[in-house]
């Protein structure tokens, strides 16, 4: 009989617990899959004492890392902690142990991810995080290992759970903000710090994760443009419907040549795009490589169980000794750059509250011409008391320019608010596969 791989997990709370559940269910088929049993020693926890929806055997919840860390049966280390500290610590130590570490923690790995990768290099121990960008979606061994032959341009799509819930229930059962906020927090998807989720800092880690890995080049979360939900007015999502599209909060990265455009904000997607129908806590990943084309990755992007089934599957290589197939990104001096923000380039809808008067639509296309922006559509969804609500819908513009018409659309004597801008999802799908000419080099 094979030596098992034992496992202390850092955390027991949504993830930890489930994954705990998860080995004890399904012990025969990890075990055939692995080629050795995978057992789970000691926990550590903040408070063993704490009411939890499933109960440990005695002793097994622990506060003293030592006990975890100083073990040397332990080969494994499964970080679901979350949060920058004590995780960074914790996992740097069980590194430098020789421990191979198992982590969801995108906050960590979006940011340390190279040094960490380094570290684990240096003692002979695996680092994998697979549950950090897409929970029970496979999106990195994906691309790391089957999509080895393509070069990748284009990563775009919904990465966030709570978020997605939020916006669909606002739109679906006219819930308030608030209420499908708590809902999520409810259901465990939220970060523990839900801000991380609304203002989009998750879904812009995430998108940092996955754009290294499918362009070959570190990509800090610090240079992703991040605009989260909690700017969104109903209102908007009820116009976006009248129009054709749904609201989603959309990360996108693209490799171009100058460099690499990231970002993540709420965009307007068409009803008729796959994105739409993502709703709830699902996700949804497009990738766009050469030669293969456009695929979609969809499934639950938050969750326990769906967390867990990612875990497992990192855990389950890790006690295979598997290596992966693809180099780590280039970072530091050698990673590609970020581009600014003012490189963005997209159609926008404008929601502006204007004086109902001769003379206002005139001036509101003057400025937008004046900086190169050309309308698309030009609605009038209201007025009452001289006051009216226009809605603008552009042509594809670029980002500086769009600022630029905006601060000259505010200093207009007859424009009471610009209320809202949006952008619009620039995915492309349903385009065929575009091929390079020429030999290509890595992916980048
Ligand atoms: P959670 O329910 O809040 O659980 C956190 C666990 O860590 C708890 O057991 C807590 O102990 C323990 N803990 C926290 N700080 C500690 C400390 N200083 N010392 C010892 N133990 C500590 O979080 P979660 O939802 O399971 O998420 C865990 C990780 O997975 C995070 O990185 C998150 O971003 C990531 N993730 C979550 C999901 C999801 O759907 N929830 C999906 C993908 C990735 P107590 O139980 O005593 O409080
Ligand atoms: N809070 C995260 C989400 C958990 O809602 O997507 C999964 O990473």
């Amino acid at each position: 009989m094979a030596e098992p791989l034992v496992v202390a997990l850092l955390g027991f709370g949504n993830v930890g617990s489930s994954v705990w559940q998860l080995i004890e269910e399904r012990s025969r088929r990890l075990g055939w899959a692995a080629g050795r049993p995978i057992t789970v020693r000691r926990a550590l926890v903040r408070d063993p004492g704490k009411p939890r929806p499933v109960t440990p055997p005695p002793g097994f919840l622990t506060t003293d890392l030592d006990e975890v860390l100083s073990d040397p049966a332990v080969e494994a280390v499964v970080e679901l902690m979350g949060g920058l500290e004590p995780a960074d610590t914790y996992v740097r130590r069980a590194l430098s142990a020789g421990k191979s570490v198992v982590t969801a923690n995108k906050e960590l790995i979006s940011r340390d991810g190279p040094e960490l990768l380094r570290l684990a290099r240096e003692h002979g121990a695996q680092l994998r995080f697979e549950a950090s960008v897409g929970a029970g979606i496979p999106i990195i061994r994906p691309i790391e290992e089957m999509l080895v032959a393509n070069r990748i341009t284009r990563v775009t799509g919904i990465l966030n759970g709570t978020t997605n819930y939020i916006v669909s229930r606002m739109a679906s059962a006219g819930a308030t903000f608030r209420e499908a906020l708590a809902e999520a927090q409810e259901l465990g998807y939220a970060e523990p710090d839900p801000s991380d989720d609304v203002e989009g800092r998750d879904t812009a880690r995430k998108l940092a994760i996955l754009a290294s890995y499918a362009f070959g080049s570190w990509v800090s979360p610090d240079s992703v443009y991040t605009e989260g939900i909690t700017a969104l007015d109903p209102v908007d999502l009820g116009y976006a419907a009248q129009l054709g599209y749904a609201v989603r909060l959309v990360g996108t990265a693209i490799h171009r040549e100058a460099g690499i455009e990231a970002r993540v904000h709420p965009a307007l997607v068409p009803q008729d795009h796959p994105l739409a129908s993502v709703r709830g806590p699902a996700n949804a990943i497009f990738v766009e490589g050469d030669p293969v084309g456009e695929l979609m990755f969809y499934g639950l992007g938050a969750g326990g169980y769906a967390t867990a089934s990612a875990i497992l599957g990192d855990l389950v290589q890790v006690a295979r000794g598997s290596r992966p197939w693809r180099p780590e990104p280039r970072s530091g001096a050698e990673a590609a750059p970020v581009l600014p923000a003012d490189a963005i380039h997209s159609a926008y809808y404008l929601r502006l509250e204007v004086a109902d008067s001769p003379g206002t639509l005139a001036a509101l296309a003057g400025a937008m011409a004046r900086h190169g922006i050309s309308l698309r559509q030009v609605l009038q969804m209201r007025a009452q008391e001289g006051r009216a609500e226009v809605v603008f819908v552009t042509h594809p513009a670029g980002e500086a320019e769009m600022r630029q018409a905006r601060k000259e659309i505010e200093a207009l004597p007859s424009v009471h608010r610009v209320a809202s801008l949006l952008r619009y999802h620039d995915g492309t799908h349903g385009n065929p596969p575009r091929r390079s000419t020429g030999p290509s080099g890595t992916s980048a």
